[in-house]
């Protein structure tokens, strides 16, 4: 069971708030994991007052599908607001008057759920007031992206050491909460069937690839600004990598966990910029629908040259990868969401099947990891078809999560029990993003124009041979 404590949101009445934060620690409180041990205090610019955020907490939750009745009790007990127009001392003595009144040891989450470009108003806000530490534990959540390069994400690390430890800060990635993502460490480290396979004399390539439908949706102020790489291949499908190619640690602790995955991200090769392959969706037919290109987005600026579509060729040179190509993609508008990491595993060293005009018919073994949406794994193997001639054919083991376990919890509701209980394993610690914008920078400093791909395709696959990327058609 957490520790009684006071939940506070910045950005309380904000978007993230509304459709992850509120739903995910109601659906943390009707599991019995925070019971009454939670108390949400909303934070923002504007003037409401308590009532007015319980009501629009409760029309959130009920958008979010959540029981209308007790979570319109729980917001009249559990919720208040105060704006930051009153500044961070009255912010403090709100707090301290909260914890008097209900009784609370002192015990504070604060969840910058804020755009970006104002984070250090609100962590220089915290640390003057005397906010960085309490009467009980006190702990600092940063949503991504956490800087926008290797100069600004170490700014901003300096920032927040200044008055917090590195103990207390949990920077979000979350991917790092779904259970799929977590399931890669339980399926390598508890499989050594697989393990013993995972390394450059068995493997191929590895292929990860995050596609989405979706297009900017009303974000184009940030993302017009961030593009792919910052918005995904920094922090999502590195993070993927991380569990994919790390060490077993010596032990499950955070620490030990996390000191695997900077050697990963500390290990990614100088990335060829002939070996990175940029595109921009136009407008195309998604579903059946017509849907408008990004330039024609409201708020992305005509001749804007951002990237919806990265995918790029990488190396990670430790002992276990040295050589083995890892590909990253991601990119919206594509034709149908999915989160999938391919292992491709090498072909035996002499071929017995040969077909009659197509040469050896052996396929290689695919180890296909579905993270979203539909979450499970296939393994791809050959077997003879039946038959008096010798013809191989591919077949595949399937498991699905949906049939073995039903819903699978929201990745923030792990999260933030996380955080109530102080764990540190599924956040990503300093040194780590800095790594990672250390290998991306030189892709983002020379990225050129990017190829446009029409929205409802696998993005700009035709002109992938020359930049010796393979051609992409998920699966
Ligand atoms: C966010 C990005 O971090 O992840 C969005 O900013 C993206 O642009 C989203 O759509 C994808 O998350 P998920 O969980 O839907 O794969």
């Amino acid at each position: 069971m957490v520790d009684r404590h006071l939940f506070v949101i910045f950005g309380g009445s904000g978007d993230l708030a509304r459709r992850k934060l509120l739903p995910s620690l109601y659906r943390l409180l009707q599991r019995r994991e925070v019971a009454d041990r939670c108390l949400v205090l909303g934070v923002g610019t504007s003037r409401m007052s308590d009532d007015d955020y319980r009501r629009m907490a409760a029309q959130a939750l009920t958008a979010a599908g959540l029981d209308s009745g007790r979570a319109g009790e729980w917001c009249r007990q559990a919720l208040f607001y105060q704006s930051t127009a009153d500044g961070y001392e009255a912010l403090g003595k709100r707090i301290a008057h909260i914890e008097a009144e209900q009784d609370l040891p002192g015990n504070r989450v604060f969840y910058l759920a804020l755009p970006p470009p104002v984070f250090p108003a609100a962590i220089t806000g915290l640390g003057e007031a005397g906010l960085a530490t309490g009467a009980g534990w006190t702990r600092l959540v940063v949503e991504k992206p956490f800087g926008t390069d290797l100069e600004s994400a170490r700014r901003l690390n300096d920032l927040i050491h200044r008055w917090f430890e590195e103990s207390q800060i949990y920077r979000i990635d979350h991917y790092l909460g779904k259970e799929t993502v977590q399931n890669l460490m339980t399926f390598r480290f508890a499989n050594p069937m697989f393990e013993s396979v995972w390394n450059r004399d068995r493997v191929e390539k590895v292929e990860i690839t995050v596609a989405e439908q979706l297009g900017v949706e009303g974000r184009a102020g940030y993302y017009d600004r961030a593009g792919a790489v910052r918005d995904i291949v920094q922090n999502h499908l590195t993070q993927l990598l991380c569990l994919v190619a790390m060490e077993p640690p010596a032990s499950f602790e955070a620490e030990r966990i996390r000191n695997e995955k900077v050697k990963v991200v500390e290990a990614i090769g100088p990335i060829e910029l002939d070996q990175v392959l940029l595109g921009q969706y136009t407008s195309g037919r998604i579903d059946g629908e017509t849907v408008p290109g990004y330039l024609d987005a409201e708020g992305v600026p005509p001749d804007s040259t951002t990237p919806t579509f990265v995918a790029l060729r990488l190396g990670v040179g430790t002992w276990r990868w040295q050589g083995v190509p890892f590909y990253l993609r991601t990119g919206k508008r594509l034709p149908r969401r999915l989160t999938e990491i391919v292992v491709t595993f090498r072909q035996p060293p002499l071929c017995f099947f040969h077909g009659t005009t197509d040469g050896c018919q052996i396929h290689s073994n695919v180890l296909v990891i579905a993270l979203q949406p539909d979450e499970g794994f296939s393994l791809r193997f050959d077997v003879k078809a039946p038959g008096s001639d010798t013809r191989v054919d591919p077949q595949a083991l399937h498991f699905r999560y949906s049939e073995a376990y039903g819903r699978l919890p929201d990745a923030y509701e792990t999260l933030i029990l996380d955080v109530l209980e102080g764990d540190q394993t599924l956040f990503v610690r300093a040194d780590e993003v800095e790594a990672s914008w250390r290998a991306y920078d030189p892709v983002l400093e020379s990225a050129g124009t990017p190829h446009s791909y029409p929205a409802g395709t696998w993005g700009p696959a035709a002109v992938s041979p020359q930049l010796a990327l393979e051609a992409w058609t998920p699966g």
